[in-house]
């Protein structure tokens, strides 16, 4: 049984990225615009918010569903977060998003969840029509499209997180739109110390998978484990650094065909078994062209269990998100408790073979309790998503 790690690790051939000669404008024609590279993408928000003069006094509105890493900045800059609805797919309620818009909104926030384009041409027609600022947080969404455009440019300017899709040991990406924006340029630096540790966790993860096993897989099943981890990742306060010289020149190394290629067609292979499970059913119909997965997301009921039986089978699962910020009020945001409670997030990175995603398909199928080999994983027919679950 393979171990399956939930981003891509970092292998040798990666790391020889260092020293390969920089992809350059190949790697340009995937990020138009200015670009500026922060040690992580809540620092490029950060930078974003500061160069649009936001702080004391105004508002940023942000989604109901989302992490910690995506307040902080708001709250470091001293501005106030506000939030808007989503639906059952992690997408803006436009009507609602309209009607909180006030006098102190200075900028709306959209996620493209897990790479998957939101709205963002209705979205920045509202802004247009209001007078603020449109950030898209590409965050899961690096060398996505929409058409034939890719995400990040539709807005004032976007952030990216490249160390989620790439074997990085940090980075996040500041991308302005618009000429008047000054990013400020961040001096300090991770120190050399904190970027190897940094890669040496990620080559772990390469480790695990060529020994077919990994503790977390066992360490994630425990609740406190999840908690504890989730306060040091998305929870972790906003440090204004550059990014580290080892993933600047990685980033520059990368050959972004190859990513979208791999992760579409992982994906596709997966969306196939998914589609006929009874436990389970996408997030998002169908893999629209240009998209770039960040994973398959998941709907299911009863999600801690399904999560369980996946880390048992050697498949570490992500869930975004399974602790929303305190700020987000759930009473009055009810689909993204929704959410919260129900999604899971599959891997399609490039670090998978072909055969790894091969095994994945077949072993969702063999979890299914309506199937007489499936494993100790007992579920009543309550717990089965419905049609009606539909967003
Ligand atoms: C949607 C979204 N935006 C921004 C961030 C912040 O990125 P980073 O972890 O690189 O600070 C995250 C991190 O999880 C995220 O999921």
């Amino acid at each position: 049984m393979p171990y399956l790690p939930p981003d891509p690790p970092l292998t040798l051939g990666a790391l020889s990225g260092i020293t390969l000669r920089p992809a350059g404008p190949r790697l340009a024609a995937w990020l138009p615009g200015r670009t500026t590279l922060f040690g992580s993408g809540r620092a490029a928000l950060w930078g974003l918010l500061s160069s649009l003069g936001i702080g004391a006094g105004d508002e940023v509105l942000l989604p109901a569903y989302l992490c910690e890493s995506v307040v902080s900045p708001v709250v470091a800059v001293q501005a106030r977060p506000t939030f808007y609805a989503v639906r059952r797919d992690g997408r803006p309620e436009l009507a609602e998003l309209n009607a909180v818009i006030r006098p102190a909104t200075r900028a709306v926030v959209l996620i493209h969840f897990l790479g998957f384009p939101g709205p963002v041409r209705e979205v920045r027609q509202l802004c247009e029509a209001r007078g603020i600022a449109l950030i898209e947080d590409c965050a899961h969404g690096l060398f996505s499209r929409l058409g034939d455009r890719l995400l990040g440019s539709f807005g004032s300017a976007a952030i990216f997180s490249p160390w989620k899709s790439l074997p990085l040991p940090d980075g996040g990406l500041l991308q302005t739109n618009d000429a008047r924006l000054r990013a400020p340029t961040p001096r300090a630096r991770a120190s050399a110390a904190a970027t190897l540790a940094r890669l040496a966790y990620r080559a772990v993860g390469a480790l695990e998978a060529s020994a077919g096993w990994s503790p977390r897989t066992w360490l994630l099943r425990r609740p406190w484990v999840r908690r504890d981890l989730h306060g040091r990742t998305s929870g972790a306060a906003v440090r204004i650094r550059a990014s580290s010289a080892v993933s600047a020149r990685m980033l520059a190394s990368t050959v972004p065909e190859q990513v979208v290629g791999h992760r579409r067609a992982h994906y596709a292979h997966l969306l196939d078994s998914v589609g006929r499970l009874s436990w389970a059913r996408p997030l998002y119909e169908g893999l629209p062209e240009g998209v770039c997965p960040l994973g398959l997301g998941i709907v299911v009921e009863n999600r801690d269990r399904w999560r369980d039986a996946l880390l048992a089978n050697g498949v570490n699962v992500r869930t975004y998100w399974e602790h929303l910020p305190a700020e987000v009020d759930t009473d009055q945001f009810p689909e993204a408790a929704w959410l919260r409670d129900r999604i899971l997030v599959l891997p399609v990175h490039q670090g998978l073979r072909s055969r790894e995603v091969e095994w994945l398909a077949r072993r969702l199928l063999t979890l299914d309790p309506t199937r007489r080999s499936s494993v100790s994983v007992r579920r009543t027919a309550a717990e089965r998503p419905t049609p009606t679950d539909k967003g």
